[in-house]
């Protein structure tokens, strides 16, 4: 009796800790939004040199600011973009879909905390393994480079899908 006590301790210790396992973290101190996919869609997005179909997602705070055109986004925003090799059906190769799992990014925005890079902070986390990006800190330059162009929108490419 004493045992299967002791056994069932054990299990729920070692759920317990499965249960707990903390998301990965980048190196600029930003964890991974566990919750990315139950978020709302902001927009599909395709990208041909890469072969990546994507889909960008927010947070409720800042999928309220894009629809309601607010810009700058508020603090509090969050936008995912994530990405899968864009493979074609094979029962019907002109349609193209998502296959392998390639990454997912994050800008988080804290005009305070951020302030260097527009108010946004980056991260990205990639493959099955969700790998935290960059050697150190300082990986936010690229991502920060080439978000430049679109300074005018809050640093943002994606806008809102339109539906009827
Ligand atoms: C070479 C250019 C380039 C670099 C580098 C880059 N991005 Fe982007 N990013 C884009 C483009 C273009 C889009 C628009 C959507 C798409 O391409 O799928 C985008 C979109 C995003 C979005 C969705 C919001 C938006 O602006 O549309 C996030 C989140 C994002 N990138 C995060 C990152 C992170 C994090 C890094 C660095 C680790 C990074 N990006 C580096 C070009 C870039």
């Amino acid at each position: 009796m004493r045992k299967l006590v002791l056994v069932g301790i054990s299990l729920l210790l070692i759920a317990g800790s499965l249960g707990a396992a903390e998301p990965p973290v980048s190196p600029n101190g930003i964890a991974l939004f566990p919750e990315y996919m139950n978020w709302r869609v902001i927009a599909p997005s395709y990208r041909e040199d890469k072969g990546h179909i994507r889909i960008i997602t927010g947070n409720e705070t800042a999928v309220q600011a894009l629809r309601a055109g607010t810009l700058p986004l508020p603090d509090g925003c969050v936008l995912a973009k994530v990405a899968w090799k864009a493979e074609k059906n094979p029962a019907f190769p002109v349609a193209t879909e998502p296959g392998a799992f390639v990454q997912v990014e994050f800008m988080v925005k804290n005009s305070e905390i951020y302030k260097k890079t527009g108010g946004w902070g980056f991260a990205r986390f990639v493959g099955n393994e969700l790998k935290p990006y960059g050697k150190d800190a300082d990986f936010v330059a690229e991502c920060f480079g080439c978000h430049t162009p679109v300074a005018s929108n809050d640093y943002l490419f994606t806008k809102s899908v339109k539906t009827p």
